[in-house]
């Protein structure tokens, strides 16, 4: 049977939800996956010939999914980007390419991708400096804006806030910040309490939901729920943003403010698709294995 590498950081749970639906997809098109973490596999340069060694797979494969890159010491995510990077450059179709995911994972460059597309995405200020980050907080409340601050490299919702002004330390102290603050002016949703999810597959929108949060964040992971959607100017805009990236296939967020105007929040290299499969009859993890199975 030909095999396939899933790389995953959920190797003991044999690939989660998403690796186990990977999974079986492969193997409805007749290959085999193999989950592996990519802290796991190891380059080596022996006389001029570059290989990457993946524990327990021997035979070459045309096509790699890439489920999930561990957090890590920048030395670590680099070591692990640069095993994608080198894979493609030995011909693999790596999904989602090493690339997109690099300009996904950092929440500042998707932003400046989007924005040198031409895309609507909210104001957003990139700064290391504490000083910088309070001038900055200053002048937009000073021009009646509210900001939130996100971990560059976050997602989930994890560590996303709204900033209060009025407070002498208005900052987090909190590793979530790790030396870098992403500040954005927040997006006034008015009556439309909800964000959307558009999943990209292969240039074309496959589904788009709304997500509804208790709150102002509407992750998922944070106990939205998820509600098909219909708004052709979303899935328009999701579509341009994931062409924005360059990317085989992303979940793309976006938000509908009080005057209706769409603004793409971040684009998702490695989404979970778990909410969205509840609401679609099509199978997801099959739709994907299709789309790279054409590199195959
Ligand atoms: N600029 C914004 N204005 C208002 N709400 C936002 C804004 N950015 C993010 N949110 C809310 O926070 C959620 C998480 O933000 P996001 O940038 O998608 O980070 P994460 O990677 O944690 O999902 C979004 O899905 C949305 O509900
Ligand atoms: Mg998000």
């Amino acid at each position: 049977m030909k095999q396939v590498p899933i790389f995953t950081d959920e190797v003991a749970q044999a690939g989660g939800w998403h690796g186990q639906a990977l999974a079986c997809a492969f193997a409805h098109r007749g290959w085999q996956a193999h989950m592996v973490a990519l802290d796991q596999c190891h380059i080596s340069i022996l006389h001029q010939q570059v290989t990457v060694q993946i524990p327990g797979l021997s035979q070459p494969f045309p096509v790699a999914f890439v489920r999930g890159v561990a957090a890590g010491s920048t030395q670590q995510i680099i070591t692990r980007l640069n095993i994608l990077h080198t894979l493609q450059r030995q011909g693999v179709k790596v999904y989602n390419h090493a690339n997109a995911i690099e300009r996904t994972v950092d929440k500042s460059f998707t932003s400046q991708c989007l924005a040198e597309a031409g895309l609507a995405t909210p104001n957003t200020w990139v700064c290391e400096h504490r000083a910088t980050a309070h001038a900055l907080i200053q002048s937009a409340s000073d021009a009646g804006k509210r900001l939130i601050i996100k971990p560059l490299f976050g997602s989930q919702g994890k560590g996303v806030r709204l900033i209060d002004p009025q407070q002498s330390w208005p900052l987090p102290q909190d590793p979530f910040v790790d030396g870098v603050f992403y500040l954005q002016e927040k997006i006034e949703t008015g009556k439309y309490q909800h964000d959307y999810r558009v999943f990209v597959i292969g240039q074309q929108v496959f589904a788009v939901m709304k997500r509804q949060g208790q709150g102002w964040l509407h992750n998922v992971a944070c106990g939205a729920q998820c509600v098909p959607c219909h708004e052709p100017d979303v899935a328009e805009l999701g579509l341009k943003a994931a062409l924005a990236i360059g990317i085989d296939y992303a979940g793309v967020d976006i938000m509908r403010d009080q005057h209706g105007q769409c603004w793409v929040i971040e684009v998702n290299s490695i989404p979970a698709w778990r909410g969205l499969q509840s609401i679609t009859p099509q199978d997801i993890a099959l739709a994907l294995v299709d789309d790279l199975l054409q590199w195959a």
